[in-house]
């Protein structure tokens, strides 16, 4: 075999390695250059964006005052769609950051304007507080669900159970700053599914709601957990009585907005509680004789409860405004289909 052969096989060989291997390049390098292409253009539309409201700055301070402790807080982001002066209700869903398919599953259905005209015409405000991403991974998924919804608010105050009363702190605080004069701000959780008409008709009805009161179930004579280890654990330090005073039910309440800013001035009086509930609408509200009305018949907790002999009809209307413990997405699918399928005269 004559030496410039083998050359010759080398290169027949190497031919189809080379080719392999410019396409590999050629495609790698493509991608990158559409990485970077992407990531300076969203830097650059967030550079000349113009404030999504007047009261809004990245840098403004906010301050949850107790008599023990003081937090300050920023909202890093707000929605660029905001109140208009037809906005009635202005609903708060309490989040967090992982929580994608949850928030998807709410977007789809009850907070979905193709399903409700008053949400499509903003008489109903719909969005979600998170705190912000704690890592980078979370933080790059987070900033492109904001661009795409825009119905994110962040905050950076830390995620725990413990610091949930300072989260509706931050809620009560958006809604002074941001959508004053709504007439209602809903403090809702993730984990529930809303029958919107019904709920937005409950607010015109005075027996239902009122701007000087908050609407909720009403829990009374509930003892405090006086075990040390226990979540709820409640020293009696912080409150000695038998009982709470009447509260309501965390997972959805509704607050009248003349009461909101007297709750913000009142919160320095007190001690910083872990309970969220029973500090904002049971120990605030007694000391500030705020009323409280009963949705106790409106709603229900468990998915158990989604039976016919619940789903009941009142006045022609739908009696259920919402039902609360749907785990994971595919729950808040199938409540939401019962709550809106109930058929009355
Ligand atoms: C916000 O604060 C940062 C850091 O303190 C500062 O660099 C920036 O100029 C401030 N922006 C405004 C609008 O005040
Ligand atoms: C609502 O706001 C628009 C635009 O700012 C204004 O033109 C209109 O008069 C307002 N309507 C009411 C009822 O205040
Ligand atoms: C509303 O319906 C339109 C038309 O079917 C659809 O394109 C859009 O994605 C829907 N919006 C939502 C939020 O589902
Ligand atoms: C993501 O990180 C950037 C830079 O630290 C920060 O400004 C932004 O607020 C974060 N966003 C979220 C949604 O956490
Ligand atoms: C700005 O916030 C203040 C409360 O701090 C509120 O009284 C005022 O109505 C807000 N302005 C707008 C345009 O919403
Ligand atoms: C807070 O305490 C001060 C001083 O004792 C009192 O004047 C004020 O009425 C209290 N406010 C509330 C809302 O409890």
């Amino acid at each position: 075999m004559h030496p410039s052969d083998s050359c010759m096989n080398l290169w027949r060989r190497l031919w189809k390695y080379l080719l392999i291997a410019v396409v590999l390049y050629a495609t790698v390098f493509l991608n990158i250059d559409r990485i970077r292409t992407f990531s300076t253009e969203s830097s650059l539309v967030q550079v000349i964006e113009t404030p999504p409201h007047p009261n809004w700055s990245q840098n403004t301070t906010y301050s949850a005052q107790f008599k023990d402790q003081r937090h300050s807080y920023q909202f890093v982001t707000i929605p660029k769609k905001q109140c208009s002066n037809n906005t009635k209700l202005q609903i708060t869903i309490l989040s967090t950051a992982g929580n994608f398919e949850i928030r998807q599953a709410i977007r789809d259905t009850w907070a979905n304007p193709n399903n409700s005209k008053h949400v499509e015409n903003n008489d109903i405000r719909i969005s979600f507080i998170i705190s912000a991403a704690q890592n980078e991974f979370l933080n790059s998924s987070i900033q492109k669900e904001i661009e795409k919804y825009d119905d994110l608010i962040v905050t950076d105050l830390y995620e725990s159970y413990e610091l949930l009363i300072l989260k509706v702190h931050a809620i009560l605080t958006y809604k002074q700053n941001f959508c004053e004069s709504a007439d209602f701000q809903l403090k809702i959780d993730d984990d529930m599914a809303v029958y919107m008409e019904g709920l937005y008709d409950s607010l015109s009805e005075k027996k239902q709601s009122s701007v000087d009161a908050i609407s909720g179930i009403i829990w009374r004579n509930s003892p405090p957990v006086r075990e040390k280890k226990h979540r709820w654990y409640v020293p009696m330090t912080l409150y000695s009585q038998k009982h709470f005073p009447p509260y309501i039910d965390g997972p959805i309440y509704l607050i009248g907005k003349n009461v909101i800013p007297k709750m913000l001035d009142a919160t320095k009086n007190y001690s910083q509680w872990i309970i969220e509930d029973v500090f904002w609408t049971g120990i605030l509200a007694k000391a500030l004789q705020i009323r409280q009305i009963n949705w106790a018949n409106h709603l229900l907790r468990y998915v158990i409860e989604l039976v016919p002999s619940r789903l009941k009809c009142l006045n022609g209307k739908p009696l259920i405004y919402a039902v609360h413990n749907m785990k994971g997405p595919q729950m808040i699918i199938d409540g939401y289909n019962k709550l809106t399928g109930v058929k009355c005269q």
